[in-house]
């Protein structure tokens, strides 16, 4: 029977907190993080479906092509850490290769994974699952049952590069302290590629991604009480080369001020809030990453246009 923890309780001041402060910086800010409200998330599922946004059906291309492979690589029947889980998915497609002991779920609330745990725990009734809900960009620790031995840490669809490199290079130390030497872990990476490729992924056609973006602003309207005008704003979204980074902005179409509970702010015209950056790595620069966290690349899989990156990398035992 799949067991459900739920860990993380929002601490609702501490988040205005956050959101407010980057809001007033010279240059605004928010953390990609608050783009996952409810719409959010469902604006989310949809940009995985256009043509232009690569990253989601290359990554399944490789893990069809290499799943046996990756299987040996990993070794089977481990424990199955799966951070991010949202509905399970991607590891599902991958249990009847992986064959994992224990599936452990992560996601920040367990009510996403409710559904989704409950009917894989139907498809394969003899694996344990323990579904857990915390926030794994901060230091969290597994419950006690969860063992340190064979750990498999789990990392799909690229979201490493919504990291800057040294908090995604801090977060891997800490998955590589985390586990023995027999699990490690198993993450995607997205590779650099033409700008113009990179620019549409994030900029595309039916406008999706700027649905997403822009949609912060309601978010932030509903937990600052602010007043933000979505119609005052639009979607910038380009592949900085220098930085190796998509940037994702909105930016005030006119000037305006915006309002919230206890402050306002003036935004000129053309004044942008920074929302996201999405880190793009070469092969090298990304086993680079993995060492200086205490990570070895035992093996890595790409599709034949070297788009997209799947690693194996086990804990070097080294301490970063
Ligand atoms: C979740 N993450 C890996 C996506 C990315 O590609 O950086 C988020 C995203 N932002 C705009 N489109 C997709």
């Amino acid at each position: 029977m799949a067991q459900f923890i739920q860990r993380f309780h929002a601490d609702k001041s501490a988040i205005r907190d956050e959101l407010l402060s980057g809001l007033q910086e010279p240059q605004a800010i928010t953390s990609p993080k608050y783009l996952y409200d409810a719409l959010g998330s469902k604006l989310f599922e949809a940009i995985c479906e256009l043509p232009e946004y690569y990253p989601t059906r290359t990554e399944a291309a490789i893990f069809d092509a290499h799943a046996d492979e990756i299987a040996a690589s990993v070794g089977r029947g481990r424990t199955l850490v799966d951070l991010g889980a949202g509905n399970c998915a991607k590891a599902a497609r991958l249990f009847p290769v992986l064959q994992p002991a224990h599936y452990v779920p992560i996601d920040i609330s367990v009510d996403f994974l409710r559904d989704s745990v409950d009917t894989l725990q139907q498809r394969f009734p003899a694996m344990e699952i323990t579904a857990l809900g915390v926030d794994f960009s901060a230091p969290f620790a597994l419950p006690d049952h969860v063992g340190p031995a064979q750990r498999l840490f789990f990392y799909p669809g690229s979201s490493i590069g919504n990291f800057a490199p040294a908090d995604a290079t801090a977060f891997l130390a800490r998955l590589a302290q985390a586990g023995d030497n027999d699990g490690g872990l198993l993450i995607s990476v997205d590779l650099v590629k033409a700008k113009p490729l990179l620019d549409a992924a994030y900029d595309d056609a039916l406008g999706v991604t700027a649905s997403f973006n822009l949609n912060l602003l309601n978010h932030l309207n509903t937990v600052l009480e602010a007043d933000f005008n979505v119609r005052g704003w639009q979607h910038v979204a380009f592949f900085n080369t220098d930085q190796s980074r998509i940037e994702m902005h909105l930016e005030a179409k006119a000037a305006q001020t915006v309002r919230w509970r206890g402050g306002q702010r003036h935004f000129a015209a053309g004044e942008r809030i920074h929302t996201e950056n999405s880190y793009k790595y070469t092969a090298a620069g990304f086993a680079a990453l993995l060492e200086r966290a205490g990570f070895t690349l035992q093996q890595s899989w790409t599709d034949p246009q070297g788009w997209f990156m799947v690693c194996h990398a086990k804990a070097s035992g080294n301490r970063p």
